[in-house]
């Protein structure tokens, strides 16, 4: 029988990927977001992809009617908890906000799901929770440690899922650890638009390439790496969107959790990745060398074997897609070159 897999925060970046990759693996998929960081028109393209109705709940998950209208209208086979707050900056100056969406709404999301006997979730960690690592390629049994009020609430709430599962064996967990996750659906039709001034490299330096920004900070160039500019395991948000299939897939089949990398296991600098955008939109592009970013690690980089193992997950695109799909939505959305 047809699973139906709740998407809480859905109509997000990463969310809306995942939909798609979802409802083509043959799942029903429900929707719910507040749509305090998604686009407005991000259902209707959902369908415009899928051909099919989307079922959409807005709401926010610390209001248990919501939570409640979502359980009590869907028979919910296991959920994917994207809904959070991201941005590591803004939450050194709102710790709070970030425990009580992050953390608070994971625990609201679980003593729901444990209402309604739902006891499959995948959740949306980070690469972050490795802090300053101490052994690149990092492999997932590496020190965990937090940098961030942003990194404490992901370990937090990998430490929430550990107790949970530790008390009550009826539960399984899919942690995955993203990386960074970059670049837009083939369609066209959805990817990464972030309001104002980005804080990840990827979307500033699209703004840079359609004109809106006049250049790319590069946040240090005296890193001990080849060029002295950070190394990132970039991601194509397509394939981190099918990894959240291969794991609901292990998730539903098999009674064990699992805790993931999910990246390629190959890292690029911050210059290698200008190149590769002026390549994508056949333009130059300025940037300028700025002092370090507080809080910024010289290399993540993961271990991939794992996902590969447990999951079967093994990353397919590379750097040049990544740059063209996130130049083609951008300049497609902007208008500035024709669809
Ligand atoms: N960078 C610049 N200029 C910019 C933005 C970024 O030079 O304007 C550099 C950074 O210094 C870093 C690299 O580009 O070397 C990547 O920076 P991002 O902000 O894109 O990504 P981070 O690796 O800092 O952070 C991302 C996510 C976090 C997550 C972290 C670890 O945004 O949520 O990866 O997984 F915690």
């Amino acid at each position: 029988m047809t699973k139906t897999i709740l998407l809480t925060g859905g109509a997000g970046y990463i969310g809306s990927h995942t939909y798609v990759a979802l409802v083509e693996a043959g799942y029903d998929v429900v929707i719910l977001d507040d749509f305090s960081n998604a686009r407005e028109d991000v259902p209707e393209r959902l369908e415009m992809i899928t051909g099919k109705p989307v079922a959409c709940h807005r709401g926010d998950l610390l209001d248990p009617a919501v939570l409640d209208t979502v359980f009590n209208s869907h028979k919910i086979d296991a959920v994917v908890h994207f809904a959070a707050k991201k941005a590591v900056g803004e939450s050194t100056r709102m710790p709070l906000e970030y425990i009580e969406v992050n953390c608070t709404g994971l625990v609201a999301l679980l003593k729901r799901m444990r209402e309604a006997g739902c006891f499959r979730l995948v959740f949306s960690s980070s690469a972050t929770v490795y802090g300053e690592p101490k052994v690149v390629p990092i492999p997932e049994d590496a020190e965990r440690f937090h940098t961030s009020p942003y990194a404490y609430t992901k370990l937090m709430g990998e430490q929430i899922l550990e107790q949970l599962g530790a008390s009550d064996d009826r539960w399984a967990f899919g942690v995955l650890r993203y990386f960074n996750p970059v670049g837009a659906h083939t369609s066209g039709q959805i990817g990464e638009d972030p309001n104002g001034i980005p804080n990840n490299l990827m979307p500033y330096i699209a703004k840079v390439a359609v004109g809106e920004l006049p250049a790319l900070n590069v946040f240090g160039d005296d890193y001990d790496t080849p060029d002295g500019t950070g190394l990132r395991d970039y991601i194509h948000v397509e394939d981190l969107a099918r990894a959240h299939v291969l794991s609901l897939d292990a998730l539903l089949e098999r009674d064990e959790g699992h805790v993931l990398n999910i990246g390629t296991g190959q890292a690029y600098s911050v210059l290698e990745m200008l190149r590769a955008y002026e390549r994508a939109c056949g333009k130059p592009l300025p940037y300028v060398i700025a002092p370090r970013r507080s809080g910024d690690v010289p290399v993540l980089l993961a271990r991939v074997d794992r996902a590969a193992e447990v999951i079967g997950f093994r990353a397919e695109y590379g750097l040049e897609t990544m740059c063209a799909s996130s130049w083609a939505w951008i300049s497609r959305l902007r208008n500035s070159v024709p669809a």
